[in-house]
């Protein structure tokens, strides 16, 4: 088994912290986790939690990858059902061993779809908190994490380092019946995005339209 991450976490038991990086380790082999060490990887999805309501009882992560932040974040606080949503098949195959390999397998399932395609079944309208790390342009992460919050939920996007507020014009957003939320800077940014209204029927549009002819 790999050396657990030296993130010095008091959410994980030491048993958690090391099957999770061995996880994780296991994702960046497969080249689904991006550079640097999975240490920083845990480090950067943490504060994510802070941005959850207390409330919180369905999430999504869209656009899961190797796990990153759904998996680091469904760990670190019980009580929160996940679902991890890929439209990789392989991706998707390796995050349900991943869900098994931590004991997980009673609150978080997978989803290998698409989340245009996902939108459109039961799943729609049906959480309370979507995360995205690294899934798309603003217009593309909007339109596709938008429909599955049901009114007064929240979508939690990590923003790149040089991202600015204005990546997310509120006329844009108003179309998905959301409002810009909170922006935190420290210790990493993240942008909260609030579902004010439902979201139109007619969004998310057809496989690959988000991204060929992005909303904002
Ligand atoms: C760059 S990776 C980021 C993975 C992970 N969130 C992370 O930060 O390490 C983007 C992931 O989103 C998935 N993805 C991209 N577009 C998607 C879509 N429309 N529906 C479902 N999954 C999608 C890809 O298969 C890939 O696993």
């Amino acid at each position: 088994m790999s050396q657990p991450a030296s993130y010095n976490s008091p959410v994980f038991s030491l048993e958690q912290l090391a099957s999770l990086t061995a996880v994780l380790e296991g994702a960046k082999q497969r080249g689904f986790l991006g550079p640097g060490p999975v240490g920083n990887h845990i480090e950067h999805a943490l504060p994510i939690l802070t941005l959850v309501a207390e409330d919180s009882r369905e999430a999504l992560d869209l656009g899961s990858g190797g796990g990153v932040p759904g998996l680091v974040l469904a760990l670190a606080r019980p009580g929160i059902h996940w679902t991890l949503l890929d439209g990789s098949v392989t991706r998707s195959r390796f995050l349900q061993n991943a869900v098994q390999d931590l004991d997980l397998s009673r609150r978080v399932k997978v989803t290998a779809l698409r989340a245009e395609e996902a939108a459109r079944s039961a799943l729609r309208g049906s959480f309370d908190t979507v995360t995205a790390r690294s899934f798309g342009a603003p217009a593309v992460t909007a339109e596709c994490g938008s429909p599955f919050l049901a009114k007064g939920g929240r979508l939690i996007v990590a923003e790149p380092p040089e991202g600015a507020p204005s990546r997310w014009p509120p006329k844009g957003l108003e179309q998905l019946g959301m409002v810009p939320g909170v922006r935190v800077t420290s210790p990493s940014t993240f942008q909260v995005l609030e579902q004010v209204v439902p979201c139109a029927d007619r969004y998310p549009r057809r496989t690959g339209i988000p991204a060929k002819r992005p909303l904002f």
